[in-house]
Protein backbone atom coordinates (compact mmCIF):
# COMPACT_ATOMS: atom_id res chain seq x y z
CA UNK A 1 0.00 0.00 0.00
CA UNK A 2 0.98 3.98 -0.51
CA UNK A 3 3.79 4.81 1.76
CA UNK A 4 4.01 6.80 4.30
CA UNK A 5 5.90 10.44 3.69
CA UNK A 6 8.50 12.13 5.46
CA UNK A 7 10.29 15.36 5.82
CA UNK A 8 12.94 15.58 7.39
CA UNK A 9 14.63 19.31 8.22
CA UNK A 10 18.15 19.07 9.65
CA UNK A 11 20.66 16.51 8.44
CA UNK A 12 23.09 16.53 10.89
CA UNK A 13 24.05 13.90 13.70
CA UNK A 14 20.21 13.14 14.34
CA UNK A 15 18.85 13.46 10.92
CA UNK A 16 21.29 11.55 9.30
CA UNK A 17 21.23 9.25 11.48
CA UNK A 18 17.21 8.92 10.69
CA UNK A 19 17.26 8.88 7.22
CA UNK A 20 19.75 5.68 7.63
CA UNK A 21 17.65 4.04 10.29
CA UNK A 22 14.55 4.53 8.02
CA UNK A 23 16.63 2.78 5.31
CA UNK A 24 18.30 0.10 6.71
CA UNK A 25 15.36 -1.05 8.83
CA UNK A 26 12.54 -0.33 5.90
CA UNK A 27 11.18 -4.00 5.33
CA UNK A 28 10.92 -4.89 9.24
CA UNK A 29 9.29 -0.92 9.81
CA UNK A 30 6.55 -1.46 6.88
CA UNK A 31 5.65 -4.75 8.32
CA UNK A 32 5.23 -2.98 11.90
CA UNK A 33 3.49 0.15 10.07
CA UNK A 34 1.76 -2.15 7.87
CA UNK A 35 2.66 0.51 5.18
CA UNK A 36 6.36 1.37 4.21
CA UNK A 37 7.86 4.62 5.55
CA UNK A 38 10.08 6.57 3.21
CA UNK A 39 11.77 10.02 3.76
CA UNK A 40 10.37 11.92 0.59
CA UNK A 41 11.97 14.91 1.57
CA UNK A 42 14.70 16.78 3.09
CA UNK A 43 15.76 20.34 4.42
CA UNK A 44 19.52 21.77 5.37
CA UNK A 45 21.61 24.97 5.65
CA UNK A 46 23.97 24.24 3.24
CA UNK A 47 23.45 21.97 0.61
CA UNK A 48 27.28 21.58 -0.32
CA UNK A 49 28.02 19.70 3.20
CA UNK A 50 28.76 15.90 2.15
CA UNK A 51 26.52 13.82 4.01
CA UNK A 52 26.69 10.18 5.94
CA UNK A 53 22.93 8.78 4.58
CA UNK A 54 22.04 7.74 1.32
CA UNK A 55 20.13 10.56 -0.14
CA UNK A 56 18.97 8.81 -3.68
CA UNK A 57 14.98 9.26 -3.68
CA UNK A 58 15.09 12.30 -1.64
CA UNK A 59 14.29 15.89 -2.68
CA UNK A 60 16.36 18.43 -0.94
CA UNK A 61 14.81 21.92 -0.64
CA UNK A 62 16.97 24.83 0.11
CA UNK A 63 14.14 26.48 2.23
CA UNK A 64 12.94 24.50 5.36
CA UNK A 65 10.05 26.78 5.95
CA UNK A 66 8.84 25.66 2.27
CA UNK A 67 9.41 22.16 3.51
CA UNK A 68 6.99 22.60 6.74
CA UNK A 69 4.40 24.56 4.72
CA UNK A 70 3.95 22.88 1.39
CA UNK A 71 5.86 19.66 0.55
CA UNK A 72 3.70 16.82 -0.20
CA UNK A 73 4.45 14.94 3.12
CA UNK A 74 2.33 13.08 5.84
CA UNK A 75 4.71 13.75 8.83
CA UNK A 76 7.56 16.14 9.49
CA UNK A 77 10.56 15.48 12.01
CA UNK A 78 12.56 18.86 12.91
CA UNK A 79 16.23 17.95 13.67
CA UNK A 80 17.33 21.36 13.53
CA UNK A 81 17.73 22.14 17.15
CA UNK A 82 17.67 26.16 19.55
CA UNK A 83 14.08 27.63 19.56
CA UNK A 84 14.37 29.77 16.14
CA UNK A 85 13.47 28.74 13.26
CA UNK A 86 12.72 25.25 14.39
CA UNK A 87 9.71 26.58 16.07
CA UNK A 88 8.06 28.10 13.80
CA UNK A 89 8.89 25.35 11.37
CA UNK A 90 7.28 22.97 13.56
CA UNK A 91 4.01 25.30 14.05
CA UNK A 92 3.48 25.83 10.42
CA UNK A 93 3.52 21.84 9.93
CA UNK A 94 1.12 21.59 12.40
CA UNK A 95 -0.78 24.33 11.03
CA UNK A 96 -1.35 22.18 8.04
CA UNK A 97 -2.06 19.53 10.38
CA UNK A 98 1.05 17.79 10.28
CA UNK A 99 2.26 15.52 12.78
CA UNK A 100 5.78 16.81 14.00
CA UNK A 101 8.64 14.39 15.76
CA UNK A 102 11.29 16.59 17.31
CA UNK A 103 14.31 15.86 19.08
CA UNK A 104 14.37 19.52 20.27
CA UNK A 105 14.43 19.34 24.08
CA UNK A 106 15.09 23.40 24.10
CA UNK A 107 12.49 24.21 22.68
CA UNK A 108 10.02 21.92 24.32
CA UNK A 109 11.42 22.88 27.68
CA UNK A 110 11.13 26.47 27.12
CA UNK A 111 8.14 27.02 24.63
CA UNK A 112 6.80 23.31 24.47
CA UNK A 113 3.57 25.02 25.61
CA UNK A 114 3.02 26.99 22.35
CA UNK A 115 3.44 24.16 20.41
CA UNK A 116 1.43 21.75 21.82
CA UNK A 117 -1.47 24.32 21.78
CA UNK A 118 -0.85 24.63 18.82
CA UNK A 119 -0.98 20.90 17.82
CA UNK A 120 -4.68 20.23 20.08
CA UNK A 121 -5.81 22.97 17.50
CA UNK A 122 -4.81 21.44 14.53
CA UNK A 123 -5.60 17.90 15.90
CA UNK A 124 -2.04 17.35 15.00
CA UNK A 125 0.84 15.73 17.24
CA UNK A 126 3.70 16.55 18.57
CA UNK A 127 6.06 13.70 19.58
CA UNK A 128 9.74 14.26 21.36
CA UNK A 129 10.56 11.19 22.61
CA UNK A 130 14.20 11.90 21.23
CA UNK A 131 14.34 14.85 23.41
CA UNK A 132 15.28 13.20 26.77
CA UNK A 133 18.13 10.34 27.39
CA UNK A 134 18.64 10.05 23.84
CA UNK A 135 17.74 6.00 22.89
CA UNK A 136 16.26 5.43 26.23
CA UNK A 137 12.48 5.31 25.78
CA UNK A 138 12.23 6.92 28.90
CA UNK A 139 9.61 9.45 28.11
CA UNK A 140 6.85 6.52 27.30
CA UNK A 141 8.15 4.63 29.94
CA UNK A 142 7.11 7.07 32.39
CA UNK A 143 3.74 8.28 30.98
CA UNK A 144 2.46 5.23 30.03
CA UNK A 145 4.60 2.75 31.58
CA UNK A 146 3.96 4.22 35.09
CA UNK A 147 0.48 6.56 34.62
CA UNK A 148 -0.89 4.50 37.55
CA UNK A 149 2.02 5.59 40.22
CA UNK A 150 2.80 8.74 42.55
CA UNK A 151 6.01 9.40 41.38
CA UNK A 152 7.86 10.31 44.44
CA UNK A 153 11.41 11.18 43.08
CA UNK A 154 13.12 10.78 39.79
CA UNK A 155 17.28 11.14 39.34
CA UNK A 156 19.27 10.83 36.28
CA UNK A 157 22.60 11.06 34.53
CA UNK A 158 20.66 12.97 31.37
CA UNK A 159 23.53 14.68 29.55
CA UNK A 160 26.09 12.26 27.39
CA UNK A 161 28.65 14.59 26.75
CA UNK A 162 28.68 15.44 30.69
CA UNK A 163 28.86 12.06 31.50
CA UNK A 164 31.72 11.13 28.52
CA UNK A 165 33.64 14.01 29.79
CA UNK A 166 34.01 13.07 33.52
CA UNK A 167 34.01 9.62 32.67
CA UNK A 168 37.65 10.43 30.30
CA UNK A 169 38.70 12.79 33.37
CA UNK A 170 38.52 9.90 35.54
CA UNK A 171 39.56 6.13 33.80
CA UNK A 172 42.17 8.25 31.63
CA UNK A 173 43.27 11.53 33.08
CA UNK A 174 41.82 13.03 29.61
CA UNK A 175 41.99 16.85 30.11
CA UNK A 176 38.32 18.47 30.38
CA UNK A 177 38.93 20.51 26.92
CA UNK A 178 40.46 17.12 25.14
CA UNK A 179 37.59 15.15 26.22
CA UNK A 180 34.72 17.84 24.90
CA UNK A 181 36.38 17.79 22.25
CA UNK A 182 35.96 14.49 21.70
CA UNK A 183 32.73 14.51 22.57
CA UNK A 184 31.87 17.01 19.85
CA UNK A 185 33.72 15.08 16.87
CA UNK A 186 31.64 11.97 18.23
CA UNK A 187 27.93 13.62 18.12
CA UNK A 188 27.36 13.96 20.84
CA UNK A 189 27.30 17.52 21.95
CA UNK A 190 25.15 19.90 21.13
CA UNK A 191 25.77 22.79 18.72
CA UNK A 192 26.89 24.96 20.90
CA UNK A 193 28.12 22.78 23.99
CA UNK A 194 28.13 25.45 26.77
CA UNK A 195 24.43 23.85 26.66
CA UNK A 196 26.14 20.83 27.79
CA UNK A 197 29.02 22.03 30.13
CA UNK A 198 26.74 24.62 31.86
CA UNK A 199 23.97 22.27 33.11
CA UNK A 200 21.09 23.62 30.30
CA UNK A 201 20.62 20.77 28.52
CA UNK A 202 20.45 18.63 31.31
CA UNK A 203 17.77 21.46 33.04
CA UNK A 204 15.85 20.80 29.31
CA UNK A 205 15.38 17.63 29.97
CA UNK A 206 14.99 17.65 33.31
CA UNK A 207 12.19 20.05 33.19
CA UNK A 208 10.39 17.83 30.35
CA UNK A 209 10.56 14.63 32.28
CA UNK A 210 9.20 16.05 35.42
CA UNK A 211 5.94 17.60 34.10
CA UNK A 212 5.49 14.57 32.67
CA UNK A 213 6.52 12.42 35.65
CA UNK A 214 4.75 15.03 38.07
CA UNK A 215 1.93 16.36 35.76
CA UNK A 216 3.19 19.54 36.34
CA UNK A 217 3.09 22.78 33.76
CA UNK A 218 6.44 22.58 32.07
CA UNK A 219 8.85 25.11 34.01
CA UNK A 220 12.26 25.28 33.16
CA UNK A 221 12.93 28.47 34.53
CA UNK A 222 12.99 26.85 37.84
CA UNK A 223 15.49 24.39 37.92
CA UNK A 224 18.68 25.09 39.98
CA UNK A 225 21.56 24.70 37.65
CA UNK A 226 25.23 24.54 37.64
CA UNK A 227 27.36 22.46 34.96
CA UNK A 228 30.21 20.55 35.30
CA UNK A 229 33.00 23.52 34.33
CA UNK A 230 34.05 23.76 37.78
CA UNK A 231 34.97 20.09 38.04
CA UNK A 232 38.49 19.45 38.35
CA UNK A 233 40.95 16.28 38.38
CA UNK A 234 41.74 16.91 41.73
CA UNK A 235 37.49 17.11 42.57
CA UNK A 236 37.44 13.43 40.85
CA UNK A 237 40.33 12.00 42.52
CA UNK A 238 39.96 13.10 45.95
CA UNK A 239 35.87 11.41 45.50
CA UNK A 240 37.65 8.70 44.50
CA UNK A 241 39.71 8.21 47.44
CA UNK A 242 36.90 8.40 49.54
CA UNK A 243 34.58 5.89 47.19
CA UNK A 244 32.40 8.45 45.46
CA UNK A 245 32.12 8.99 41.40
CA UNK A 246 31.63 12.70 40.12
CA UNK A 247 28.17 12.30 38.38
CA UNK A 248 26.10 15.50 36.63
CA UNK A 249 22.74 14.83 37.98
CA UNK A 250 19.55 16.01 36.99
CA UNK A 251 16.94 15.51 40.55
CA UNK A 252 13.35 15.95 40.65
CA UNK A 253 11.54 15.34 43.90
CA UNK A 254 8.53 16.63 46.02
CA UNK A 255 9.68 19.00 49.30
CA UNK A 256 7.85 21.64 50.85
CA UNK A 257 4.54 21.07 52.73
CA UNK A 258 0.96 22.29 52.27
CA UNK A 259 0.74 25.93 50.49
CA UNK A 260 4.42 25.21 50.26
CA UNK A 261 4.45 22.26 48.01
CA UNK A 262 6.34 21.39 44.94
CA UNK A 263 8.62 19.84 43.28
CA UNK A 264 12.48 20.66 43.50
CA UNK A 265 13.68 20.56 39.93
CA UNK A 266 17.69 20.65 40.32
CA UNK A 267 21.12 19.96 38.01
CA UNK A 268 24.60 20.27 39.19
CA UNK A 269 27.90 17.86 40.24
CA UNK A 270 27.07 15.23 43.02
CA UNK A 271 29.17 12.86 44.69
CA UNK A 272 27.97 9.61 44.04
CA UNK A 273 28.59 6.17 46.09
CA UNK A 274 30.20 4.12 43.65
CA UNK A 275 28.99 1.32 44.67
CA UNK A 276 25.34 2.47 43.11
CA UNK A 277 23.50 1.70 40.09
CA UNK A 278 24.26 5.48 38.49
CA UNK A 279 27.87 5.67 39.11
CA UNK A 280 28.58 2.71 37.28
CA UNK A 281 27.08 4.58 34.25
CA UNK A 282 29.90 5.81 32.25
CA UNK A 283 30.34 7.44 29.03
CA UNK A 284 27.85 8.11 26.40
CA UNK A 285 25.16 6.24 28.58
CA UNK A 286 22.74 7.93 30.19
CA UNK A 287 20.11 6.81 33.52
CA UNK A 288 16.92 7.30 34.77
CA UNK A 289 15.75 6.26 38.31
CA UNK A 290 12.15 6.76 38.91
CA UNK A 291 10.49 5.92 42.11
CA UNK A 292 6.59 5.59 41.97
CA UNK A 293 4.59 4.74 45.13
CA UNK A 294 3.15 1.15 43.68
CA UNK A 295 5.92 0.09 41.27
CA UNK A 296 9.02 1.09 44.19
CA UNK A 297 12.61 1.89 42.01
CA UNK A 298 12.27 1.13 38.67
CA UNK A 299 16.24 2.10 36.02
CA UNK A 300 16.47 3.10 32.43
CA UNK A 301 19.78 2.68 31.27
CA UNK A 302 21.40 3.32 27.58
CA UNK A 303 22.66 5.32 25.04
CA UNK A 304 21.97 9.40 25.99
CA UNK A 305 23.68 10.69 22.63
CA UNK A 306 24.83 10.03 19.10
CA UNK A 307 23.09 10.25 15.92
CA UNK A 308 21.70 5.99 15.36
CA UNK A 309 20.58 6.04 19.42
CA UNK A 310 19.18 8.98 19.23
CA UNK A 311 17.64 8.24 15.73
CA UNK A 312 16.46 5.09 17.51
CA UNK A 313 13.50 7.13 19.44
CA UNK A 314 12.50 9.56 16.29
CA UNK A 315 12.06 6.84 14.51
CA UNK A 316 10.01 4.70 17.42
CA UNK A 317 7.79 8.07 17.34
CA UNK A 318 7.68 8.22 13.56
CA UNK A 319 6.34 4.89 13.54
CA UNK A 320 3.55 5.90 16.77
CA UNK A 321 2.22 8.43 14.27
CA UNK A 322 2.22 6.47 11.39
CA UNK A 323 0.47 3.48 12.75
CA UNK A 324 -2.31 6.32 13.82
CA UNK A 325 -2.72 7.76 10.68
CA UNK A 326 -5.69 6.86 8.79
CA UNK A 327 -8.85 5.49 10.77
CA UNK A 328 -6.89 5.18 14.05
CA UNK A 329 -6.23 8.61 15.35
CA UNK A 330 -3.90 7.63 17.69
CA UNK A 331 -1.78 10.60 17.39
CA UNK A 332 -4.56 13.42 17.92
CA UNK A 333 -3.74 11.81 21.55
CA UNK A 334 -2.59 15.68 23.46
CA UNK A 335 0.79 14.97 24.05
CA UNK A 336 0.60 15.56 27.40
CA UNK A 337 -2.00 16.16 30.11
CA UNK A 338 -1.33 18.02 32.74
CA UNK A 339 -3.70 18.88 35.37
CA UNK A 340 -5.00 22.28 35.49
CA UNK A 341 -4.24 22.61 39.21
CA UNK A 342 -0.69 21.26 39.42
CA UNK A 343 1.82 21.69 41.99
CA UNK A 344 3.96 24.65 41.08
CA UNK A 345 8.12 23.97 40.68
CA UNK A 346 9.88 25.59 43.70
CA UNK A 347 13.39 26.83 43.44
CA UNK A 348 15.83 25.69 45.67
P1 LIG B 1 23.50 19.19 14.18
O1 LIG B 1 24.07 20.52 14.44
O2 LIG B 1 24.42 18.04 13.91
O3 LIG B 1 22.48 19.27 12.95
C1 LIG B 1 21.61 20.32 12.75
C2 LIG B 1 21.13 20.26 11.32
O4 LIG B 1 20.17 21.30 11.11
C3 LIG B 1 22.23 20.45 10.27
O5 LIG B 1 22.06 19.52 9.24
C4 LIG B 1 21.99 21.87 9.76
O6 LIG B 1 22.33 22.04 8.41
C5 LIG B 1 20.49 21.96 9.89
N1 LIG B 1 19.99 23.33 9.95
C6 LIG B 1 20.37 24.33 10.76
N2 LIG B 1 19.64 25.43 10.53
C7 LIG B 1 18.80 25.11 9.53
C8 LIG B 1 17.79 25.81 8.83
N3 LIG B 1 17.52 27.07 9.10
N4 LIG B 1 17.12 25.16 7.86
C9 LIG B 1 17.38 23.87 7.57
N5 LIG B 1 18.31 23.14 8.21
C10 LIG B 1 19.00 23.76 9.16
O7 LIG B 1 22.56 18.87 15.41
P2 LIG B 1 22.15 17.44 16.01
O8 LIG B 1 21.72 16.53 14.95
O9 LIG B 1 23.18 17.00 16.98
O10 LIG B 1 20.88 17.89 16.90
C11 LIG B 1 19.63 18.15 16.31
C12 LIG B 1 18.60 18.22 17.41
O11 LIG B 1 18.56 16.98 18.10
C13 LIG B 1 18.86 19.29 18.48
O12 LIG B 1 17.63 19.78 18.94
C14 LIG B 1 19.55 18.50 19.58
O13 LIG B 1 19.40 19.08 20.84
C15 LIG B 1 18.78 17.19 19.49
N6 LIG B 1 19.44 16.01 20.01
C16 LIG B 1 20.72 15.73 19.65
C17 LIG B 1 21.32 14.56 20.09
C18 LIG B 1 22.71 14.21 19.71
O14 LIG B 1 23.21 13.19 20.23
N7 LIG B 1 23.37 14.93 18.84
C19 LIG B 1 20.60 13.63 20.95
C20 LIG B 1 19.22 14.03 21.28
C21 LIG B 1 18.70 15.18 20.81
P3 LIG B 1 23.85 21.92 7.88
O15 LIG B 1 24.25 20.50 8.14
O16 LIG B 1 23.76 22.23 6.42
O17 LIG B 1 24.65 22.89 8.70
N1 LIG C 1 24.05 17.02 23.85
C1 LIG C 1 23.19 16.03 24.37
C2 LIG C 1 23.93 15.14 25.31
C3 LIG C 1 22.58 15.23 23.27
O1 LIG C 1 25.17 15.18 25.31
O2 LIG C 1 23.32 14.41 26.08
C4 LIG C 1 21.51 14.26 23.72
O3 LIG C 1 20.37 14.92 24.15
Amino acid sequence: SAAIKVGVIGLGTVGQGVVRLLKNNADEIARRVGRPLVVTHASVRDAGKARDCDLSGITTLADAMQLAREADVDLLVETVGGISPARELILAALARGKSVVTANKALIAEDGNRVFAAARASGASVAFEAAVAGGIPVIKAVREGLAGNRVERLAGIINGTCNYILTQMQENGTAFDDALRDAQRLGYAEADPTFDIEGMDSAHKLAILASIAFGTPLDYGSVAVEGITRVTPQDIQIAQVFGYRIKLLGIAKRSGKGSEQGIELRVHPTLVPDNTLLAKVDGVLNSVVVRGDAVGEVGFYGRGAGGDATASAVVADLIDLARGLGADARHAVPALAFQPDAVRALPI
